[in-house]
């Protein structure tokens, strides 16, 4: 079957079987950013949007994806030119192993577009489904708290402009998650 899609704002078509889900087409065509953690929809770490909305894209049929706007990780900034959200990881040093944290990001994304001014019960909340082996997830909250105070303050130049070296590559992590694909 073909699936005709946009991700991050190219129209694209995808070769796949009715039994895939959106996780295996994204990787299998270059969208690494979604990491495969648990495959069950337990941990949130292949998170993307899809029609504005979080999903896990390891248990999204890909048939959900014909017709839709998916964004991934790779939609957001560059490592050169993050986006505020990945911006405000780093600095906020709200990450270790990084595998986690293009699902967080997708998911903090969400949150924001959905609610420009979260408190910290909020974000807690939204990113309850994305479980951070390595971070005690008090880092990641402070971290979408700045990127929520930094977005509204500069909202209309939200996209990217934070561009900056951050020593030992977390933006790396920040923007693609780690090393392993
Ligand atoms: S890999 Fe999809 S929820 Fe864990
Ligand atoms: S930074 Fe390692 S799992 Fe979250």
């Amino acid at each position: 079957m073909h699936i005709d899609c946009t991700i991050n704002g190219s129209e694209r078509r995808f070769e796949a079987s009715k039994s895939d889900l959106l996780l295996d087409v994204l990787r299998r065509n270059g969208y690494t950013g979604a990491k495969r953690g648990c495959d069950t929809g337990a941990c949130g770490m292949c998170t993307v949007q899809v029609d504005g909305e979080p999903a896990m894209a390891c248990v999204t049929p890909v048939a959900r994806a014909d017709g839709a706007a998916v964004e991934t990780i790779e939609g957001l900034g560059t490592q050169d030119d993050l986006h505020p959200i990945q911006r405000a990881f780093v600095d906020n040093s709200a990450l270790q192993c990084g595998f986690c944290i293009p699902g967080m990001i997708m998911r903090s994304k969400a949150l924001l577009e959905e609610n420009p001014s979260p408190n910290e019960a909020e974000v807690r909340e939204a990113l309850s489904d994305n479980l951070c082996r390595c971070t005690g997830y008090k880092k990641i909250v402070e971290a979408v708290l700045e990127a929520s105070d930094r977005m509204r303050s500069q909202s209309g130049t939200a996209d990217g402009g934070y561009a900056g070296d951050c020593g030992a590559n977390p933006t790396e992590a920040a923007s693609k998650g780690d090393r392993r694909r």
